[in-house]
């Protein structure tokens, strides 16, 4: 571990080193607080950068402009409009272009992803997931196997933490496909937990999953833009995230999803089709049978809704300039500070404080979860009137993530500072 200080000056220093500390002003922070804002909750929503009106109004002022001929003369034609992002978002989660798409929502790339990749016969009929998934998650997963006249009871295994334990051990996760065998139609969890901030290991329970011949699919809500990912190399079969927090889009923002390449021209497999999967040569012929893109593409359904997509790409313009390595260094060294003066609180109070996320830097993002022993919700409280917005998860949890884009040193040690006032 680095010699580090709880203090401001410390705190500054940190600051001035920081390669990415001009990527702050290209956001707004809220204002709404009383005492300057502490804002740890880009796991939830990412703030907005200040370029987004700019480039929505260029979609607008397109719109007023052209009308229906936008989509072919708007600064950039709508009718292509997703194609700028296939780049871009290939590069966040390690992927090739023909095997990634920006539309929708997340919950509904993930049913679509599912009615494809979760085919239930006879025998092979299990969903493996973590338990306490985010709960659109365990709605969707029920209501596939619903989708296919089966019970959840008989078809969903949910792995949990051990006796004792907050997090989920991977070998728990891979002991438990082995188990299962030619019954294991499909896996299908979070690459981050949304609760406890640990990262699975994505490559290993791909390989377990694919060993016994299931298909392996992951929620990246909170991993896309968070950790490094190489969907591709490590052959995972499908996954899907939102880009309204690390990837700082707005609210609703579009999704993204991930078809690996083995799947995208095969045409065997089921999908729910639209329009705007079709061939491109003649979409417009309005031809009565559906011939698919030969890439991921032609999962989706409907045109781009552009307005949307303006901020989405408003945001990646900023990342691609950031570039995931540097951010992900920064973040590693953000939570490690907020870590360690976290450890420091401690000393004077306690041990009242427990991070529940996972020590190793692997194993997670920028969020670290903490259970605040002995206190409720007037902790969080007071937090929030001394400016800290972070989540509060009842009983006594509080989920905090410093995000390197706009989060600096000197919030880490602010928040240290307010929480141990708090406490
Ligand atoms: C892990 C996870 N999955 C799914 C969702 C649902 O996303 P949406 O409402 O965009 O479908 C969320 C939302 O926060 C989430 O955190």
């Amino acid at each position: 571990m680095t010699n580090w200080e709880f203090s401001s000056d410390y705190a500054k220093k940190l600051d001035q080193n920081d390669e990415l500390k001009s990527f702050r002003d290209l956001f707004y922070l809220p204002t709404f607080t009383k005492n300057d804002v502490v804002y740890f909750t880009g796991n939830s929503l990412g703030l907005q950068p200040k370029s987004v009106q700019s480039y929505i109004q260029k979609e607008l002022d397109d719109w007023a402009k052209w009308g229906v001929e936008g989509h072919l003369y708007a600064s950039n034609p709508w009718m292509p409009y997703h194609e700028l992002f296939t780049e871009k978002i290939a590069c966040i989660v390690g992927a090739k272009t023909k095997e990634v798409a920006v539309t929708h929502s997340l919950t509904t790339n993930l049913h679509l992803l599912m009615v494809s990749f979760y085919r239930p016969d006879n025998k092979r009929n299990k969903i493996i997931c973590e338990k306490k998934a985010f709960p659109s998650d365990q709605y969707a997963l029920q209501s596939q196997v619903h989708f296919h006249n089966l019970d959840p009871k008989d078809c969903i295994v949910e792995i949990g933490p051990r006796e004792g334990e907050h997090l989920i051990r991977n070998e728990d996760v891979i002991a438990k496909i082995e188990e299962l065998k030619d019954e294991l139609s499909m896996v299908m969890i979070g690459g981050v937990n949304y609760f406890t901030g640990q990262v699975f290991d994505m490559k290993a329970i791909t390989e377990a999953g694919h060993k016994v011949g299931a298909k392996v699919g992951f929620d990246l809500a909170h991993a896309a833009g968070n950790i490094p990912l190489k969907l591709n190399e490590w052959g995972v079969d499908f996954a899907a995230w939102c880009s309204y927090k690390y990837l700082n889009s707005g609210p609703g923002g579009v999704s993204g999803y991930y078809i690996n390449e083995k799947h995208v021209t095969n045409s065997k497999i089921p999908r729910f089709a639209g329009w705007w999967g079709h061939n491109k040569e003649d979409r417009f012929k309005m031809p009565d049978k559906f011939s698919p893109i030969p890439t991921a593409e032609s999962w989706q359904l409907s045109n781009a809704p552009v307005i949307s997509m303006a901020a989405h790409l408003a945001s990646l313009n900023i990342f691609e300039k950031a570039g995931m390595e540097r951010l992900r260094k920064k973040s590693i060294s953000l939570t490690n500070y907020l870590e360690f003066i976290i450890e420091q609180i401690n000393i004077n109070n306690n041990n009242c404080l427990e991070i529940i996320t996972p020590k190793d830097i692997n194993q997670r993002g920028s969020q670290l979860s903490i259970v605040a022993h002995g206190a409720n919700k007037a902790l969080f409280e007071k937090l929030s009137i001394n400016g800290v917005v972070a989540d509060w998860r009842e009983p006594n949890v509080i989920r905090i993530a410093p995000v390197p884009l706009y989060n600096s040193f000197e919030d880490v040690y602010r928040f240290g500072e307010i929480l141990e006032k708090s406490l």
